[in-house]
């Protein structure tokens, strides 16, 4: 029986990736560990909340006694605490920095104390920076060189070397996963397709962002989390690998969708200065994680998956209402 340790698991993915795990592993025990910023909330879990199998512990990653405490009789830890909102980090890198590159370091470091037997980083395609417009065919692979744009990219291209790091020099049972863009429930609504459809619901207009042409590649949540469990149980030690969702739209082409399932017109659009710094388009060759442990997205389909995804939001008013409510300037991100 694996007793699994999950950071970050109040979050979007995190609480995704807990439910899941539990689903898909009836003999796991999941440890989530989370020290429950903004964005982290436990109204994502009720569900599983009551299930033996299941712990919660409020705990900082910066934090490794904390830490060496909570993961006593862990064997396996996916790692998905961060801050990860870039708009934020070019408001203020600060915390960007101190949790996902100093919170990585000593979570790594309590990993090596405890004798964790394996541990997998999940990180971002924003790492490889930013592809140009006008070849399409050009995508991110594994060899990809970093070249990260936002504080927020850069302080996941960090932690992405340090966990590699680790593994050379102490020989940690490592992977490194790089992910496009999540879409899904429990997503905080300062993300652009909660904040859209829900300002949307509102009577509000959708900021969009300069030009609009702007490409993202687009994975719903549980082809992500069943990608990081094909990666816990049998990714090769030391290796990154891509996940992505073949699945490019613009931020126009997103913006429009949702305006078209909401039964909404185009004079809801608002244009806004675009975001500093914003790379161009992102996009994944998922090859590597296909041809050697056979994972393929199924869930991302378009547009039903994203028909799917804004159902969820407008039949869960009640739990994105009080996190609106109680943050005043919802900030926009692609
Ligand atoms: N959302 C995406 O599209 C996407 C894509 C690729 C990779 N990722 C990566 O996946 C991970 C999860 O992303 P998300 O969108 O679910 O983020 P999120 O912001 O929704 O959740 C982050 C969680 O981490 C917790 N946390 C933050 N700082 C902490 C600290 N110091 N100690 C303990 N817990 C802390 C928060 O409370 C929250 O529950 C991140 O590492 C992110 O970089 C996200």
């Amino acid at each position: 029986m694996t007793h699994l340790f999950i950071t970050g698991g109040a979050g979007f993915i995190g609480s995704n990736f807990v439910r899941f795990v539990l689903r898909e592993r009836p003999d796991w025990r999941v440890t989530n560990y989370d020290a429950l910023t903004y964005a982290g909330n436990l109204a994502n879990l009720t569900d599983v909340e009551a299930d033996p199998r299941y712990r919660f512990v409020r705990g900082d990653i910066r934090e490794r006694d904390d830490l060496v405490a909570a993961m006593a009789g862990c064997d396996a830890v996916v790692h998905l605490a961060a801050e990860s909102h870039v708009d934020r980090s070019i408001h203020d890198s600060g915390p960007f920095i101190s949790t996902n590159v100093v919170g990585t370091q000593v979570l790594l470091d309590a990993c090596r104390d405890v004798g964790i037997d394996r541990f997998v980083h999940v990180s971002t395609d924003e790492v490889y920076g930013s592809l140009p417009l006008d070849q399409p065919d050009l995508l991110f692979t594994e060899s990809t060189p970093i070249a990260p744009n936002s504080p927020y990219a850069a302080s996941k291209a960090s932690s992405d070397l340090l966990a590699l790091a680790y593994h050379e020099t102490f020989g940690m049972n490592l992977c490194v996963t790089r992910c496009s863009n999540n879409f899904g429930p429990y997503q905080y609504p300062e993300k652009v397709i909660p904040l859209f459809v829900s300002n949307l619901i509102d009577g509000e207009p959708v900021p969009l962002y300069g030009d609009g042409l702007n490409v993202r590649d687009w994975l719903h949540v549980e082809d992500h989390c069943e990608a990081i469990l094909a990666v816990l149980e049998r990714g090769r030690a030391g290796e990154v690998y891509n996940i992505g969702g073949n699945n490019e739209r613009s931020n126009l082409e997103l913006t429009r969708s949702i305006l078209s399932i909401l039964d909404q017109s185009a004079s809801m659009i608002r244009r806004v200065a675009d975001r500093l710094g914003h790379d161009r388009r992102y996009a994944i060759d998922a090859s590597k994680i296909a041809d050697e442990l056979g994972w393929t997205p199924t869930r991302s389909a378009w547009p039903q998956a994203l028909v799917e995804t804004v159902e969820w939001y407008r039949t869960h008013e009640s739990w994105w209402r009080p996190l609106k409510d109680g943050t005043g300037a919802v900030h926009q991100s692609a």
